[in-house]
């Protein structure tokens, strides 16, 4: 099991907000999870809790601090997204961002010609995709969920689904739930994209599978191995392979994943 990492000074990052482990925003128990899965609270109480703790701690960031400063925030889509049109891997569809932020990427879609849909946990980060889709004229949709709830009352089925950077937000003992989410919003034929933060990237600390940030999030890092294993139940793999990307302070090393539904 990884260590938490403590506070971290990293060149470029602004470091206005900061949760204390141990403290009422992050509290022990939350760390003791960890180690004592199984004990004390049942898995849909936990879930619950932490789902409830990253949705207060998201919309302090969208809420709190300038979208120029929040890290991800970047409104130009990451190549490898650009890519997938550019190169006719995909083309205009249904499709759905999972933790989709602020939406710039479900605008670009948008403006693609997609049919495109874009979750998030964070009320804050839904009211500005809202406020900016509208600003830009683009026409899209914006929900607010907790990819590991219970998504059954999202009727619809997606020809292509992915999350940029969210996975890393979804730690071992919460990602067979999200598996399931995702197996059931992709349609038969459809595709699921992750694409999420390595355990070869220098950053936050360089070292181990739980990694604090400056802003205070707590964040799983992961290997390709990982992810064969973690998909390779319900999913084919169409691609899985080590990536760089670009983030606002530096180039992170990502596992790329592009998988299709086993009964596809
Ligand atoms: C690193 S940000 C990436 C945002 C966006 N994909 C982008 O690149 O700009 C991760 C996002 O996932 C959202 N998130 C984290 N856990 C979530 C959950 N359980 N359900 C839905 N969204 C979640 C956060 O609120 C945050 O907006």
């Amino acid at each position: 099991m990884g260590s938490f990492h403590g506070e971290i000074a990293e060149a470029g990052y602004p470091k206005i907000y900061s949760f204390k482990i141990g403290s009422k925003d992050r509290p022990t128990s939350f760390v003791q999870d960890h180690s004592r899965r199984g004990g004390g609270l049942g898995a849909s109480n936990r879930l619950f809790r932490r789902g409830y703790m990253i949705k207060d701690q998201m919309n302090k960031i969208y809420g709190n601090m300038d979208l120029d400063d929040i890290p991800w925030n970047i409104e130009t889509p990451p190549a490898i997204l650009q890519d997938l049109i550019k190169s006719n891997k995909l083309s205009p569809c249904k499709i759905i961002e999972l933790g989709c932020g602020t939406g710039n990427y479900v605008r670009y879609f948008s403006k693609m010609g997609f049919d495109a849909t874009g979750v998030d946990i964070s009320e804050k980060a839904i009211e500005i995709a809202k406020k900016l889709a509208q600003k830009s004229g683009v026409q899209c949709k914006f929900i607010v969920a907790d990819v590991l709830g219970n998504m059954s009352s999202m009727k619809c089925k997606y020809d292509f689904v992915y999350d940029w950077e969210l996975l890393h937000h979804v730690f071992p003992e919460d990602r067979n739930k999200y598996i399931e989410n995702i197996y059931r919003l992709v349609k038969t034929q459809g595709r699921y994209l992750s694409v999420s933060f390595s355990e070869a990237s220098t950053q936050f600390g360089g070292v181990g599978k739980y990694r604090k940030t400056p802003i205070g999030t707590v964040l799983y890092f992961t290997n390709e191995a990982e992810i064969e294993s973690l998909f390779g139940r319900f999913f084919y793999f169409e691609e899985l392979k080590s990536v760089d990307i670009k983030g606002k302070h530096g180039v992170h090393k990502a596992v790329y994943a592009l998988v299709r539904p086993k009964n596809g």
